[in-house]
């Protein structure tokens, strides 16, 4: 962590970039990470045991998915009380305890904040369901038709089917983007954006520094809710889904963050998939702190595409003033070392251009074991979404439990005997280590955590830049290709971190091993 406490003095040093530019913050999946109940199902008291685990690898912040009581018809992002823990994670108590210990560390946490909709069993939403004349009626969106014809031509994500489901009590259609079980709020209504800024500041106050919000650039809706153009049907970038309107809300919601001391930030899923859509999101400072840039997850394992998507990003963000953040695996999308072939040299190659981008990284647990996605059966899926495989549980330990009192609720990700904390800790070698050496080095060099960027020339297939700040600086060069390549740099350089641990501490050879990175450390004669 480089920033201080919230509240503590120093917050607000405008000298100081502040701590959501420059830490690393790890994604953690609460069902999956560690179980302390025994009932299959990790928990706060399971990351509480394994903070250990957290500080020596050497994050800054942590992200956790939604705790909050939930039916899980979408793994607790389907909120039933906003203001609780479920049951299976633990209660309001045991949170506090972890908060305490994670800023005792020197830590930070962030929570999940699910604004677009809630559980179809919140009580809001029963009570708007109950009758057209309840009070709440106007707090989620209603329209008539028939029963035959639902209000437009959207569709919900993981159904496929419409975007709208019948209520025959009360004979109208609800909106919901997601799942049936999952009505979408209408953020018009003054009272939805007066409630759902108290569940903020119920988290604020209790200490919290920050959130990760879900789909935050649903929240604001053209009322008239028209169709989207046939061709766009089913995608995530329609017009629809991008309006003003959005803005001032994320203005109100920025100003309610602002309201607390100690640099409380949000980082928002705005998944529009292009830089330059998602750049206004950030306001002129006034709206998201920061966006995530799904890009990379996305796309190949290939210099050329990293290049331009560096640049692009660089260059919307630039233009708004506004910083960028990098991800390669979360809870929705197959894990990195998957979609890269399972190889585990290029899983190695791609943590090291993650931790020496420009911008904020973001770690999903368990790519610091270089975990693949797990073999999901038909019979054990769960995720109506088809993602179960990269939401397995951690492997702690190298035998048949790996670390989990009982049989957790997925199986384990391919190879946990060796791919597991305990075994890799103990092998300086191992993929662990490697991450570890990458997050100390970027905390020991300001050119890494906030320099500039710019690209070095490169072979074909080699993506090489340098890092600048303060006298301060880096080149990192990675080897896409499955072949050797040469590197020679104009000046002497030595070898901080290799993907493949080689020649660290020495003279740079000049040449790259097949899908090798390495951060080098100039040295001008
Ligand atoms: C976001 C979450 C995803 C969830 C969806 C609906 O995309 O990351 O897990 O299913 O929103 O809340």
């Amino acid at each position: 962590m480089t920033g201080p406490h919230p509240g503590e003095p120093g917050a607000a040093n405008p000298g100081t970039p502040p701590w959501w530019r420059t830490d690393v913050v790890y994604q953690l999946y609460p069902r999956s990470f560690a179980d302390a109940s025994g009932d299959g199902v990790g928990d706060l008291e399971g990351i509480r045991a394994h903070l250990d685990h957290l500080s020596w690898l050497g994050v800054d912040a942590l992200w956790l998915s939604p705790i909050y009581p939930s039916p899980m018809a979408d793994a607790g992002y389907d909120v039933s009380d906003h203001r609780d823990v479920d049951p299976v994670f633990g209660d309001l108590e045991t949170f506090d305890r972890l908060l305490a210990e994670v800023h005792a560390r020197g830590m930070r946490l962030m929570l999940d904040w699910v604004p677009n909709h809630t559980s179809d069993q919140h009580p809001w939403f029963l009570d708007s369901r109950s009758s057209r004349d309840s009070p709440r009626r106007s707090w989620y969106l209603w329209r008539n038709g028939t029963p035959d014809a639902p209000p437009n031509n959207w569709l919900a994500q993981f159904t496929g089917g419409p975007a709208w489901t019948w209520d025959e009590r009360t004979g109208q259609w609800y909106l919901h983007l997601f799942l049936p079980e999952q009505p979408d709020l209408d953020w018009s209504e003054p009272a939805v954006r007066e409630a759902m800024h108290e569940v903020l500041r119920f988290w604020l106050r209790r200490g919290v520094d920050g959130f990760r919000a879900d789909v935050v650039h649903l929240i604001g809706k053209d009322p008239a809710l028209p169709d989207h153009p046939p061709e766009l049907v089913g995608t995530n970038i329609v017009h629809s889904h991008d309006l003003p309107v959005t803005h001032e809300l994320l203005r109100g919601i920025r100003a309610v963050l602002d309201e607390f001391p100690g640099d409380r930030a949000m980082v928002g899923e705005v998944n529009l998939r292009s830089p330059a859509l998602v750049a206004p999101y950030h306001g002129v400072g006034d709206e998201l702190h920061l966006a995530f840039n799904f890009l990379p997850m996305l796309g190949p394992w290939d210099a050329d595409f990293w290049r331009s998507t560096i640049s692009d990003t660089l260059a919307a963000l630039s233009a708004v003033e506004a910083w960028p953040t990098w991800v390669l695996s979360n809870h929705d999308n197959p894990r990195h070392r998957t979609r890269y072939g399972g190889s585990e040299e290029r899983a190695r190659a791609a943590a090291v251009l993650l931790l020496t981008l420009p911008g904020t990284p973001f770690l999903y647990a368990g790519e610091e074991l270089g975990l693949e996605d797990a073999v999901v059966s038909p019979e054990q899926r769960v995720d109506p979404g088809g993602r179960d495989g990269c939401r397995a549980p951690v492997p702690w330990t190298p035998d048949a439990g790996h670390g989990w009192p009982t049989q957790p609720w997925l199986p384990f990700p391919p190879d946990a005997a060796a791919r597991n904390a305990a075994t890799q800790r103990a092998d300086p070698t191992s993929v662990l280590h490697l991450y570890r050496r990458l997050l100390s080095a970027r905390r020991g060099s300001p050119a890494l955590h906030r320099g500039s960027w710019t690209a070095v020339p490169a072979p074909d297939g080699v993506l090489a830049y340098e890092r600048r700040a303060d006298g301060d600086r880096r080149v990192v060069a990675v080897n896409f290709r499955d072949a050797p390549a040469d590197l020679p740099l104009a000046e002497p350089a030595t070898v901080q971190v290799a993907s493949t641990g080689r020649d660290e501490g020495a003279a740079w050879s000049g040449t790259l091993l097949p899908s090798e990175a390495v951060v080098l450390v100039p040295t001008p004669t």
